[in-house]
Order: C-alpha cells, then sequence, then structure tokens
C-alpha cells in the first residue's frame, strides 16, 4: 500500500501490487448464482478486513453503498460481521438478498419439487400474450412467454412470501436471458437474430441444482449468523441514520460504461419492480442517461475540472455526463463520511479509463474528495483484474466494442483506503 500525503504523489503509475491480484482459493459457487456486471472480486472484503485488523482496527460491522449483486454481503455474513448494503437497482438487492440469506438445503428441494408439480399440473388461466409488457413480447418468443408465466406462478403460489420466494425468483431472473433472444454476454442489450433460447422448465432445474449445490458448499465451511440489512435506495438520497459502521468496502459504478437498468430488463420487467425499467436510469449514478448541462454543476474537484475541460474539447455530450458523474462520486464520499463510525475505514474499488485520448482519472478524483472531505491516512494499491464479467472494450472514436484487439476499458484498478477521524 502507498501512503498518500498529498495528491500530488498520486500517479496512477504506481506498481501492480501481487498479493491483491488474486484469490487464494476459488470463489464460492454461491457468488455465481445470478450474473452481474462488475462484481468485484470476493477475496477482497476478508483481505481487507484482516489487512486492516493487523492494523489494529475493530471491524464489527460493514456497509457497501453500492453493493450490487452482494459480493461484500456474502463475505460480510461469512466472517460473522454484520452488514448493511445499498443499492438503486431492486434487481441488485433481490440478488444481494438471496446470497446472503441461511437456507436449508432439504426445503429448498421440497420447495422445488412442489413448483414442478404446481407447473406441471396447476390450473393456470393462459393470457392472451397481448397482456405481456410489449418489451417481454419483443424479447421472448410466445411459447417461451406462456412458460416463464407459468414458472413464476408456480413459485408465487408454492413459496410463501419470505427468503425461500426471493432465492427462487433470482433462480428465474438468472434464466431470463438464456430463454431470451437477448444477444448472450452482450453489454448493449440486443437481439440475437440466430440465437435457440433455453426452455424455461429446463433451464430453472439446471440453475436450482447449482443453488443446491452451492449451498451445501457454505454449509460445509459453517456460515456464522451475523445482522444482514440490505435496502434498495438511492445512496444520494440517504439521511444520516444512528447505526453507523466500521468499514464501507464499495465500488462505485464505472463513468457511462454499463445501463444497469438497461441490462437488468428482462428481470425488472417480469419481477414488476417498476412499470418501465428506463425509470430506474434517472439516479443511476454514471448512467449516460444521467447528462445534464455542465455548467449547473459546480465541480469542487480540481482533478475533475481539468478532465472534463479536456472531454468537452473532444465530446461536449460525455464531458457533460463525466461532469455529473464527477459530482455524483463526490456526493458519495459525503454520504459514506455520514455512514461511519469515528475512526471507521473505507475501502474504494475503482478503475480509471481512456476516452478518445482523455485519460479519465476516477481514483485521483476520489482521492481529492477523500482528502476535501477530511479523511486521514489515505493508501492506495493497484490491482489487475482478473475475471470480470461483461469488461468491455473500447474502439479506436471510443465507442464500446467486444473486439478484444480494442482497449480494455479497465484493465487493472486502484483499492483506495483511508480513515475517518475521531472528532
Ligand atoms: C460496480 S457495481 C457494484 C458491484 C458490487 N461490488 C458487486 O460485487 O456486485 C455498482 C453498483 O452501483 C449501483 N448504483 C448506481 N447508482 C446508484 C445510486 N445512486 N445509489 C445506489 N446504488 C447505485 C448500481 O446499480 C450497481 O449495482
Amino acid at each position: 500500500m502507498l501512503r498518500i500525503k498529498s495528491l500530488s504523489q498520486f500517479n496512477g503509475n504506481i506498481e501492480v501490487n501481487d498479493s491483491w491480484n488474486f484469490p487464494e482459493s476459488k470463489e464460492l459457487l454461491m457468488h455465481k448464482i445470478h450474473t452481474y456486471p462488475a462484481k468485484f472480486p470476493a477475496f477482497l472484503t476478508p483481505k481487507i478486513v484482516s489487512y486492516l485488523k493487523d492494523n489494529g482496527a475493530q471491524i464489527k460491522s460493514i456497509g457497501d453503498i453500492f453493493c450490487g449483486c452482494g459480493t461484500s454481503a456474502l463475505e460480510s455474513r461469512l466472517l460473522g460481521i454484520d452488514y448493511l448494503g445499498y443499492d438503486i437497482n431492486p434487481v441488485a438487492t433481490m440478488i444481494a438478498k438471496a446470497k446472503s440469506n441461511l437456507y436449508l438445503t432439504e426445503k429448498i428441494i421440497e420447495l422445488f419439487e412442489d413448483i414442478i408439480k404446481e407447473y406441471n399440473n396447476g390450473k393456470f388461466l393462459t393470457p392472451n400474450k397481448f397482456l405481456f409488457h410489449e418489451r417481454i413480447r419483443y424479447w421472448f418468443d410466445e411459447d417461451n412467454i406462456i412458460k416463464l408465466y407459468r414458472l413464476q406462478k408456480s413459485i408465487y403460489n408454492v413459496c410463501p412470501d419470505g427468503k425461500y420466494r426471493i432465492l427462487f425468483l433470482t433462480a428465474f431472473s438468472n434464466i431470463l436471458k438464456s430463454c431470451s433472444k437477448w444477444l448472450t454476454k452482450s453489454i448493449k442489450p440486443q437481439i440475437d437474430p440466430n440465437k435457440i433460447p433455453s426452455d424455461p422448465y429446463v433451464a430453472f432445474k439446471k440453475q436450482i441444482s447449482f443453488i443446491i449445490a452451492a449451498n451445501e458448499e457454505i454449509k460445509n465451511i459453517s456460515p456464522r449468523n451475523s445482522r444482514i440489512e440490505i435496502k434498495t435506495q438511492n445512496i444520494l438520497n440517504i439521511k444520516p441514520r444512528e447505526n453507523k459502521v466500521d468499514l464501507i468496502i464499495t465500488s462505485p459504478p464505472y463513468v457511462t460504461s454499463y445501463e444497469y437498468a438497461d441490462l437488468h430488463q428482462l428481470s425488472t420487467l417480469w419481477l414488476g419492480f417498476v412499470n418501465d425499467y428506463k425509470e430506474l436510469r434517472k439516479g443511476t449514478i454514471g448512467s449516460e442517461y444521467a447528462r445534464t448541462e455542465q455548467e449547473s454543476f459546480h465541480i469542487k474537484n480540481k482533478t475533475g475540472q481539468s478532465i472534463v475541460k479536456e472531454l468537452f474539447k473532444v465530446d461536449k455530450g460525455k464531458s457533460k455526463s463525466v461532469a455529473k458523474y464527477f459530482y455524483d462520486l463526490d456526493k458519495s464520499v459525503d454520504k459514506t463520511y455520514s455512514l461511519l463510525n469515528d475512526n471507521g475505514h473505507i475501502a474504494f474499488v475503482i478503475g480509471n479509463t481512456c476516452y478518445k485520448g482523455v485519460y479519465i482519472d476516477n481514483a485521483k478524483v476520489l482521492i481529492e474528495s477523500l482528502i476535501n472531505k477530511g479523511f486521514k491516512n489515505i493508501e492506495v494499491t493497484k490491482r489487475k483484474i482478473s475475471s470480470k464479467i461483461l469488461t468491455p472494450y473500447r474502439n479506436q472514436d471510443g465507442k464500446f466494442s467486444s473486439n478484444k484487439n480494442g482497449k480494455k476499458v479497465y484493465s487493472h484498478e486502484f483499492i483506495i483506503m483511508a480513515k475517518k477521524p475521531s472528532r
């Protein structure tokens, strides 16, 4: 870890620290029960906790202000540490809850058998396909719409409201892409005209077998009880709360990289979280749609200001989105500060990128925001990105491309740690 005493000391060329690159063991299956873009590696949570403990910190609770699919939630539970997670996207928080709850394998099997019975024998009034949302009709063929409808109804009929229903709905959510015409692994929603969608019944059965294996594996590593709280909320709107945390581990969204609302649209549509998935773009930090007039944002951050100025010369629209992103990142730092106990710690995982020749030094922008906010003991390390799902490439025009000859947008990332001083 490199200790940063002043901003000028930081530049992205610091050496990669191998000990932060790869985990010592394979990731648990429970981390893989639902795909999620830009998930961070699971081992970072226990590693950061032990690094801080070795340096004298007391960690009784962990928070994550962008908890995504709950990587830090599950790891906190395995460490026996209380947890508070926020994410604006209801699909993310559903997965995070599913992953961090405790289950009895026998109960999963029993409910699954009942769901299958209900699916095969239940009496359903098969609705006219035109009663389904037009986006559902766009992505799925009629046969699969009906099968998915029966499956979802069976889950609701068999599972009482609660953690098992969340688990089965998470399994349902994860098969939606393979059962649709969605181009596999694409970071932009698009139809694959040659795709043969999976059969929902077959895909669901396979998914539940995977979950059962994941649950057995967790059981064998003796999960410990801790209090897990996961909230669907825009972090920028949270109010100060009494119960604060000792450590915040988080990975902010990347700037104009993933449209989380669009990527999760199949789950959002089926699970009925909102009427129009586009509504979820609104508060999502880093969304291309979040651009607003740059002038209306007074970015205090000097590093941010100069990046936005450079971007303005090559792409005015992009400079506005990035200005909004830096503004929101700075506000997230304020929120982080207010959620932490005195002497609490933060660990942000963040990557830099380059757009049309302009280096977007997110790490430096963040460090400046931390210094401005009054965080102390700032330390940074750099790590290689190993296996992020959907890490995109950019071609020479700065557009995303799946062509591996393009420049990888985030091939390294930084772990930035800091401490909130006591008052
Ligand atoms: C890089 S991902 C975090 C991934 C997470 N570390 C994991 O392992 O799954 C960033 C997350 O920030 C969430 N997000 C974006 N804007 C937000 C906001 N205003 N409030 C809360 N969460 C937000 C996105 O929905 C996304 O899940």
